[in-house]
């Protein structure tokens, strides 16, 4: 499959290529219903802007809040598609089902497996709910599309191609940005009016914090771990003004350590903080932060986040290690 010619160069030629987008989707879909999960990232928040261009309130975006994002990102989420937008968004709060889920579970395929499969499931449940849905948006990119040309024939793989339709369920896809590369996706978000938390968003993993807190997940963890991931992102963001940097972000691991504290022992938890360069996520070497940002990251931690009185930095290259711990 290969894709058509776009144009990139200008604001003017970006307004054409979503004008071209807007008028296929409307073409496409005529007065029928879209459904389309919205996780926070880039891909899927330009996906539903594009269609909600196209044919405004017949789009129904559906956020399915697992309780492990980041600080602050659910109300972000309420405040750019619910109230900048004005979209049909149905936020389903299911921090407790997933904590519940959860409970105990210490490996990291297994937690994976259910966070996934959970999502999936909460998501079709309120689909069936609405009336009418034809379709299922979903934001695959260019490069989610492997391509390898055999003789005579053209074999396409999806990633995705794994909607795990529940039986009896059926929804045509639509994939608006599925001919674009991710700097293409972002100067259309950015040409959309999507802000540059989203627009630049660090690739960030479906499981989430689930899985950045190494072994059993309880509520106490994710906040300790959102608190400080928050000051890391925060100090690094400040730094990082050039977006060099991959990757930044915390993990909280399943011991605790001594600390003292005003003469008196302590006995806490530490947070590791890991911050990568790379090109593709394939291969990753360590962003040399400069001693006196670590020492501000160490500090900051420590004195605002309960719980906390220890800080590391992680200091292996991918391979051997993997950018997340789980
Ligand atoms: P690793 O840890 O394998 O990560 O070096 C490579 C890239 O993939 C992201 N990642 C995930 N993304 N679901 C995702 O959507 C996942 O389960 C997942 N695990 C890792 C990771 O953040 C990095 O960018």
């Amino acid at each position: 499959m290969s894709r058509p010619d776009y144009d990139f160069s200008s604001p003017e030629a970006i307004a054409a290529v979503v004008e071209e987008q807007v008028a296929h989707l409307r073409e496409t879909i005529g007065s029928d219903r879209v459904i389309c999960a919205l996780s926070g990232g880039v891909d899927s928040a330009v996906t539903a802007t594009l269609l909600h261009k196209a044919i405004g309130d017949q789009l129904t975006c559906i956020f399915v809040d697992h309780g492990l994002m980041r600080k602050d990102e659910p109300a972000q989420i309420e405040a750019v598609f619910r109230d900048q937008f004005k979209m049909d968004l149905v936020h389903l709060d299911r921090e407790d089902r997933y904590l519940g889920l959860l409970a105990g579970v210490t490996d990291p395929e297994e937690k994976r497996k259910i966070i996934g499969g959970e999502f999936w499931k909460i998501f079709f449940e309120e689909a069936e709910k609405l009336d009418g849905v034809k379709f299922l948006a979903q934001g695959t990119i260019y490069p989610d599309i492997i391509e390898t040309g055999t003789e005579g024939t053209e074999h396409v793989k999806y990633h995705h191609n794994v909607v795990p339709f529940p039986e009896g369920v059926h929804f045509e896809l639509v994939e608006p940005v599925k001919y674009f590369y991710k700097d293409e996706v972002r100067k259309v978000g950015a040409y959309l009016g999507l802000p540059d938390h989203i627009v630049w968003r660090q690739p960030f993993p479906g499981p989430g914090l689930g899985v950045r807190v190494v072994g059993a997940l309880t509520k106490e963890k994710l906040d300790i771990l959102r608190e400080a991931d928050a000051i890391v992102r925060e100090e690094i963001a400040a730094w990082d003004t050039q977006r060099s940097v991959w990757q930044y972000f915390c993990i909280l691991v399943d011991v605790q350590c001594t600390g003292t504290e005003d003469g008196k022992r302590t006995y806490a938890r530490p947070v590791v903080i890991r911050a990568i360069r790379s090109t593709n996520a394939m291969t990753a070497d360590v962003a040399e932060l400069p001693y006196e940002l670590l020492t501000k990251l160490s500090t900051r931690i420590v004195a605002e986040v309960e719980g906390v009185n220890r800080v590391t930095y992680d200091v292996t290259p991918k391979p051997p290690a993997t950018i997340e711990w789980e």
